[in-house]
Order: structure tokens, then sequence, then C-alpha cells
């Protein structure tokens, strides 16, 4: 087995398709060398329901991968899915004085001890905590401090946000990749992973709805100053689409599904009544001419359904006021009309965001890039803080990206950005020297999703 120290790889656990990617850094860029797609079985809308089948494919989407790469891997980063997800703040403190009581420095053990300090919540029996983002570390009254260590303090405070969820869900997951022979070297919050790539830093920062067409379930998620605020899960997807397709055509699926991907429009107005394909009907000898206006009127009336359905749950949230509208990707993005689709149900700016790696020019992998690139993008502290959930989060070798490359935690800026590729994280230090409209509006919002 290769030194897999460079390496990264990400597994999506979708309902219709497991993906993997492979991908080496090198010299501060990523480099995608492999991926895997294969059919799910085993889990409905989103959700692991018969873990042998799922292992199987997750075992046959990463052979394929590491066949392409040509080397064999065994950590992996993993996405959650958002069902009942929930977000909240979380804060706690904690001293880091001597026994004497003198200042001292701090170390990554004070670190740990104030995460967990601020993850101790009663939760429900069956919930979990899945995933915790420290936001800012507080010492002895001083703010905005981004990696404590190595300052000198008496008392600590971490504010963050916590990610929590159920406890099968996140079980079934692990022991899926677990039994296909992988270490789970991260576990991160699906649209946390897929946001990051699907929405540029100017709308991660002001706000925007990003939407995951999947084929068992439609996941919007609200990102805004970076942060994961709100997330609506519609348990219907494409799969539901290419069924209508099935059961009003009397087709089988799989027809269905052909038909949908070759034929159809998310929006029967822009489709022709004149352009008719065969459809294979049950029972029948002869195959049925269908027109394809017909066909886009089956997509659109389940996504209309869908979109009206996530429309009054962010209505609710006012998130439509977010200046970075709606940004649609995953599977069923690939639909022509889609966009105009959302635009007129959303009355927003929507568009769509297709992946632009090699071999990888399908909204369906946006997730599964989103989980690779997370993994390289986490800071030290964020890794710290995330080891106090104790799963088995392996500590990664340190990468170029982290700022200046290789400072020791002693030599670090007390305040440096979280993340390198943060540009207006040094914007928000200037707060008062901003005056403009963009600030008016990013800072309306910082109230509603906090
Ligand atoms: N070119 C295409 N045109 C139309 N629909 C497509 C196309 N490609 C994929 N789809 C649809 O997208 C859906 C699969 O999307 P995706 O791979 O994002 O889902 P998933 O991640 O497996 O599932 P989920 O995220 O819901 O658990 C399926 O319903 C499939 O029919
Ligand atoms: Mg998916």
């Amino acid at each position: 087995m290769m030194n897999n120290s460079d390496i990264f790889v990400g597994l999506d656990i979708g309902t219709t398709s497991i993906k993997v990617i492979i991908a080496e850094f090198v010299k501060n860029q990523l480099n995608i060398i492999g991926y895997g797609n294969t059919g799910a079985a085993g889990l409905n809308r989103g959700v692991i329901v018969d873990i042998d089948q799922v292992v199987a494919s997750v075992k046959d989407a990463v052979k394929q991968a590491e066949q392409r790469a040509n080397i064999d891997i065994s950590d992996v980063t993993v996405g959650i899915p958002a069902n009942m997800l929930q977000i909240e703040q979380c804060h706690g403190m904690i001293a880091v004085s001597e026994e004497d009581g003198s200042a001292k420095e701090i170390t990554e053990d004070d670190v740990r001890k104030v995460t967990q300090a601020a993850l101790v919540k009663n939760l429900p029996p069956e919930r979990t905590v899945i995933d915790v983002i420290p936001d800012e570390f507080t010492v002895d009254g001083f703010d905005g401090i981004k990696d404590p260590r190595g300052m000198v303090g008496v008392r600590m405070e971490m504010q963050g946000v916590m990610y929590t969820g159920p406890k099968t869900i996140l079980h079934n997951t692990k022991k899926c990749v677990e039994r296909a022979g992988l270490n789970v070297s991260d576990i991160v919050v699906a649209p946390i992973a897929l946001s990051q790539v699907a929405l540029n830093d100017g709308e991660q920062d002001f706000g925007a709805i990003v939407v995951d067409l999947g084929g068992g379930k439609t996941t919007a998620a609200v990102v805004h100053d970076h942060k994961l605020k709100y997330t609506y899960l519609d348990q219907e997807g494409g799969d539901y689409v290419t069924r209508d397709i099935s059961v009003v055509l009397n087709t089988s699926i799989e027809n269905a599904e052909m038909l949908k991907r070759n034929y159809g429009y998310a929006m029967s107005s822009l489709a022709s009544d004149e352009e008719s394909f065969p459809v294979q009907v049950v029972g029948r000898q002869e195959p049925e001419k269908v027109t394809e206006e017909y066909l886009s009127e089956i997509i659109e009336a389940r996504l209309r359904q869908i979109f009206e359905k996530l429309a009054s749950a962010l209505e609710q949230i006012n998130a439509f006021q977010l200046p970075g509208g709606v940004v649609l990707t995953g599977g069923m993005a690939a639909l022509p009309g889609v966009a105009e689709l959302a635009e007129e149900i959303f009355q927003v700016q929507v568009k769509v965001y297709i992946p632009q790696e090699i071999n990888l020019r399908i909204p369906s992998f946006t997730q599964v890039i989103g989980l690779v690139e997370y993994a390289t993008k986490q800071s030290e502290i964020d890794l710290i803080v995330k080891q106090t959930l104790g799963s088995a989060r392996s500590r990664r070798k340190k990468m170029p990206s982290q700022q200046n490359g290789n400072s020791q935690p002693e030599q670090k800026p007390v305040t440096k950005p979280k993340k390198n590729n943060h540009p207006n994280e040094q914007k928000k230090s200037q707060k008062s020297s901003e005056e403009g409209f963009g600030y008016k509006l990013k800072h309306m919002f910082d109230n509603f999703f906090d």
C-alpha cells in the first residue's frame, strides 16, 4: 500500500449512486487522480436501510476509483445527509491557569477541554453531535481569536456551531465504511461540504441558498457568513420523477430513467410538442409515441411540487432576501430548464453549478468533490476541535495550504484567518470602515441567521 498522507478520498453515499474521488494534494493544488461511481442499493431517501447492500456498493465504487488512480486507499472523508439535522450555537468556558492560579500557555489539550465544555448539553438519547466548528476563542476577555494555542491566559472560552443529528444515521454510515474495509478519517455534514464548492466566496459570505437535487431527496441549505445556517430536506427527489414517468407512461423504471435523461425538460414550455420518441409500453407489442412536451409535463409536475415546498420553508426564514439567490446542483440539476422552473417559483436569480473537473462534469459529483475539498481545507484548530468528538478522526499530515506552510504552533499569528481562501476574513476586522450596500445587506442578516 502506498503512503496515503497526501491523498484525500471523498465518499458520497447517495440514494441513487455511490461516488468516490481520490485526490492528490501537490504544490497547493488538488488533482483528482481517480473516481468511482456505482449504482447504490440499500438506501431510502438518503438514509441507509440495508448495511450489507450499501457495503457492497461502496466496495465497488472504491475499487473503481482505486483502479483508475492505481493506488490502494484506506482513509475516507464521508458525508452525513441533512436528515433531521439541527444547527445550534455552542459556548464553553474553562480555567486554563496553573495550580497556583497563575496564567499558563494554552495547549491543544485545553482546546479539546473547552470544546468538551461547549458540547455539554442534554441531547435526547437518539441524537448525537455530528460536527462542531469553532467560530472564535476568547482568552481572558479578548475575543476574536482563531487559534489560542501558545497564548497565555487563565480563562478560555470557545464559541462555535454544533451540528446534531440522529445517532442511527451516523452509526450506520460509519459501520458501512468500516465494513467496506476503510477507515473514517472525517465525517462532514454533507451540505457544508457541498456549499463550499457550489457557492463562490462572495455567495458564502453575503449569503445564498444551495439546493442539492438528489435522487432520493432534495436538500436546501442556507449559507451566510461562511456558515451553514439552515437546512430543509424534502424526502422526494429525482427517483420520484422517474417513478412518475414509469407509472404515467406505463413503462419500466429503467426505460423511464433513460427517457428522463435523454428527452426530458424540467419545464414543459421549453420542450417540443412535435419531437416524439418511441416508448416501450408494458403489455403492448408496438412502442407508443410520446412527445417531449408530454414527458416534460410529468417531470415538471413533480419538480414544481418539490420546489414549492422548498419555497415555503425558505420564505419563512426570509432566505430569498440573501443576495446570492439560489444555486442548484445534484444529479437532477442536469435537466435542461431546471433553472428556469426554479426561477419562476423562487422569484430570485437561479443558476446551476456543474463541476469543471475533467471526467466529473456532471452535477451528481458536486457533493463528493466538496467532501475532498473540505478535507484539505480544514485548519489545524478545526481538526483539534473535531477530535473532541472522539470518532476515529485521525490527524492528517499538515497541509502546505495552511497559511505560511510549516509554521510551528507557537509561532502562529493569533488571529490568522481560518482558511487560506477567505479573503473576506480580512474585511470583517475592518467592519467600521465599511459603508457600502453590500455591507449593509450582509449585516442585516447577521442577527437573523445567528
Ligand atoms: N442527465 C440527467 N438528466 C436528468 N436527471 C439526471 C441526470 N443525471 C442524473 N439524473 C438524476 O439525478 C438523480 C441522482 O442524483 P444524485 O447522484 O445527485 O443523487 P444521490 O446523491 O445518489 O442521491 P441523494 O443525494 O438523494 O441521496 C437521479 O434521480 C437521476 O435520475
Ligand atoms: Mg446526493
